[in-house]
């Protein structure tokens, strides 16, 4: 199998940098994660339109940003569509409660110097604006390789997009990644050895003792999200999950 051995990750990690404790996908977010003790976390990340990496789940900007206040009704609501120096301006935290307004959105480069700065690891989920998958991939990859280029552990890659993961491989070969995956198909192993993957990231409700084992004999380290209840983390741990993305910072303390 193609998968790092030892495996450089740590089990636990906080889905969008706190769960929903902070806004997700900032800086605010990462810092609170980290403070409840988990030493990874993931992350969406999508393009500007003039290509810059930065983090943002939605394709829009509606829901987490005061985009339509800031730019007007007439402005295009999605993400991809505005540079960098546009969306820079934006609140990010506002939405989520008065204690974060002003937090911005953060760019791929910040969330690395502060990962890299204060020893923390993250999983990069490839979220393009739909049409630019495998490009969003390439550049996605490129940056990162270029930012972890000194680190001992690189970030993990991930996405539900294969043209995402196909795009990573092409400009990035030797960084880690995993297929996400929401339901399964015949072949879902087959289709991430064929990414060149080293993990697998199910919705965890997918795993069982033979989704596992398939898995394991294919190479592959299984990984979970969002995992945000007890027995359901406890089950996922008696199945040996490699990785478990929670937004429940509050409630699992990683050790
Ligand atoms: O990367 C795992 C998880 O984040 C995938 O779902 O919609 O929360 O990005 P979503
Ligand atoms: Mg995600």
């Amino acid at each position: 199998s193609a998968a790092p051995s030892p495996w450089p990750y740590p089990r636990w990690i906080a889905h969008r940098g706190a769960g929903k404790l902070a806004p997700e996908n900032t800086l605010a977010a990462f810092r609170l994660g980290a403070a409840q003790g988990f030493r990874m976390a993931e992350c969406d990340v999508k393009l500007a339109a003039d290509g810059l990496p930065f983090l943002l789940h939605d394709a829009t900007l509606d829901r987490t940003t005061n985009a339509v206040t800031q730019f007007g009704p007439a402005a295009s609501r999605v993400a991809g569509e505005h540079p960098w120096a546009e969306l820079a301006t934006l609140d990010a935290g506002s939405w989520h409660s008065r204690a974060y307004a002003g937090e911005p959105l953060p760019t791929l480069e910040g969330i690395a110097r502060h990962c890299l700065a204060n020893g923390l690891l993250l999983n990069i989920e490839i979220k393009p604006t739909p049409g630019t998958e495998r490009f969003t991939g390439e550049v996605v990859a490129r940056h990162a390789a270029r930012l972890w280029n000194d680190a001992p552990v690189p970030p993990l890659l991930s996405s539900f997009k294969p043209e995402a993961l196909e795009g990573a491989r092409a400009s990035a070969g030797h960084l880690p990644r995993g297929l996400l995956l929401d339901s399964l198909h015949g072949g879902w192993c087959a289709q991430a050895l064929g990414l060149g993957c080293v993990a697998v990231v199910l919705n965890h409700t997918l795993w069982s003792l033979e989704t596992v084992r398939e898995a394991k004999d294919a190479g592959l380290r299984c990984l979970a999200y969002t995992v945000n209840d007890e027995w359901a983390a406890q089950r996922l741990l008696a199945l040996g999950l490699d990785g478990i993305i929670t937004d429940r910072v509050d409630l699992f303390s990683p050790g």
